[in-house]
């Protein structure tokens, strides 16, 4: 088993984080979000805009499901809507040992500016918006994680070598 799974906000890092730890680790490194892309052939915005937002939470269940016999020495990244549903949260913790990558929301806002790819944040208002989703699923990152890790005014790599420290300290 031994993978190291990274949740959090938009924003947060977990793909940058979880590539440069892999790579450095020695370890495969998955992105929910792109493994949904992979095999839907189409992005994320185009599966919310066709099918509707539960639609793309049923996909990430799937994977999830799937992930959990297939996956080894992996650090994945899921996207940060994947602990919200219960059951998600029982198969993210079963997967390997769970991380949130912790950020205030001035430092969210900050990295998700100017990016009009993620579906969740479109719209009037993003600091709105930003503050509900985040005020919503706060205790839910931390239910579902094993470790949390804050990750505001620290770069990648700092980031990275905390993760593997923290998760080792935690018998990984
Ligand atoms: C979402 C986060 C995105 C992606 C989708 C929905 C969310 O992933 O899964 O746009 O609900 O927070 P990132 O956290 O990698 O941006």
């Amino acid at each position: 088993m031994r993978n190291l799974i990274l949740i959090g906000f938009m924003g947060a890092g977990k793909t940058s984080v979880g590539k440069y730890l892999a790579r450095n680790a020695g370890m495969a490194f998955v992105d929910t979000d792109e493994r949904i892309v992979a095999e839907q052939g189409m992005e994320i915005s185009a599966i919310f805009e066709k099918y509707g937002e539960p639609y793309f939470r049923d996909l990430e269940t799937g994977l999830l499901e799937r992930m959990q016999t297939d996956m080894e020495d992996s650090v994945v990244s899921v996207g940060g809507g994947m602990p919200v549903r219960e059951q998600n949260r029982e198969l993210l913790r079963s997967l390997g040992c769970v991380i949130y990558l912790q950020a205030t929301k001035a430092t969210i806002l900050g990295r998700v500016q100017n990016d009009g790819t993620r579906p969740m944040l479109r719209g009037e208002d993003l600091e709105a918006r930003v503050e509900r989703l985040m005020r919503e699923r706060e205790a839910l990152y931390r239910e579902a994680a094993h470790l949390v890790i804050h990750t505001d005014g620290r770069d990648i790599p700092e980031v990275a070598r905390t993760v593997l420290s923290e998760a080792r300290k935690f018998g990984y």
